[in-house]
């Protein structure tokens, strides 16, 4: 089949209520008719992800902001203008009649228009919005290859778009602007100080804390994962262990989180005792790389 014949079938399983798996520049999305809810069900029974976990629903265009969302600021028009098509999620106030469960409760909707050549045309094919997480269990590591998706989710998911390795290979920065002061909920690789120059101002620090998908254990590989300062690494190995340095992924923060999701998730295939993770720069460039790794770093320790 070619492209176009797949796209095709995804979006006449979008339309019938199925799951359609399919690259972003991020990482892999498990696809859904963003108003079906019976569709979305499916996402979070398939994911075995708490309701309480908003889903993003993806958009062609930015023409189609203002089907979701109530109150578009001149600042969230700005910044659509500059990051999208790409690795931006903005959260702005939900329009009534946008399900609470594609909002997991929320007053608040999650918006992104990615810019992988695949997820685009699925979008503008399909015309509406598409709800999508990561297309992986709760908790574990995003897949950032067609074959991670289907170590994943097996045959619960009706089609998977094959779209080869995600370029930025980091889940989008999500960024909240419902009030004056926005904020950023997950770092990723659109940083905190490109998007303050754009909006000319400075933002208040990344709290974490208040994505409801800021869970301990997101991200985290099944081997105990511990993270590093290079010159510890010699003294504290073991037998067993496998070690994941700075020069195995890349020396810029690009190169690394292209590589890191993949690298983490072949490396917990094997039966390595431990994956002891190199540490990386403290500088705002590897921020988001920083705070995968230290949530890949939490388990067992
Ligand atoms: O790069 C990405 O953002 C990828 C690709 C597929 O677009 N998607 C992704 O989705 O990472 P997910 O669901 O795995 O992570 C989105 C996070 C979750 O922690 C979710 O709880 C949070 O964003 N989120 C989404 N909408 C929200 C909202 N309205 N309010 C608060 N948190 C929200
Ligand atoms: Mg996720």
């Amino acid at each position: 089949m070619t492209t176009n014949q797949y796209i095709k079938r995804a979006v006449s399983i979008l339309n019938t209520g199925g799951l359609v798996a399919f690259p972003t520049e991020t990482v892999y999305g498990l696809g859904a008719d963003a108003r079906n809810d019976a569709a979305l069900a499916k996402i979070y029974a398939v994911k075995e992800r708490p309701a309480s976990h908003p889903l993003i629903v993806h958009l062609a265009d930015i023409s189609q902001m203002q089907d979701w969302a109530s109150v578009i600021t001149e600042e969230a028009l700005l910044l659509a203008r500059t990051f999208w098509p790409g690795p931006l999620t903005m959260l702005l106030p939900k329009k009534a009649h946008v399900s609470e469960v594609v909002s997991g409760g929320q007053k608040t909707i999650g918006l992104r228009i990615p810019r992988h050549p695949i997820a685009q045309s699925l979008l503008q094919a399909f015309g509406d919005g598409i709800a999508a997480p990561s297309a992986n269990k709760f908790t574990h590591v995003s897949p950032t290859y067609a074959k991670a998706v289907y170590e994943e989710l097996g045959d619960q998911v009706d089609l998977i778009l094959e779209g080869g390795d995600c370029e930025v290979g980091l889940e989008s920065t999500i960024i909240d602007m419902t009030s004056d002061a926005p904020v950023i909920l997950r770092p990723g690789m659109i940083g905190a100080e490109a998007i303050a120059s754009v909006l000319g101002m400075s933002l208040t620090g990344c709290s974490n804390q208040r994505v409801p998908g800021a869970h301990p254990l997101h991200y985290a590989p099944n081997t105990t994962t511990i993270l590093l300062a290079a010159d510890q690494i010699a003294k504290q190995r073991r037998e067993g262990d496998t070690v994941l340095t700075i020069k195995n992924l890349g020396e810029t923060p690009e190169l690394y989180a292209h590589k890191l999701y993949k690298a983490l998730r072949e490396l917990d295939n094997q039966q390595f005792a431990r994956i002891i993770v190199e540490d990386v720069p403290l500088t705002p460039e590897w921020e988001a790389v920083r705070d995968r790794l230290s949530k890949a770093c939490m388990r067992k320790l």
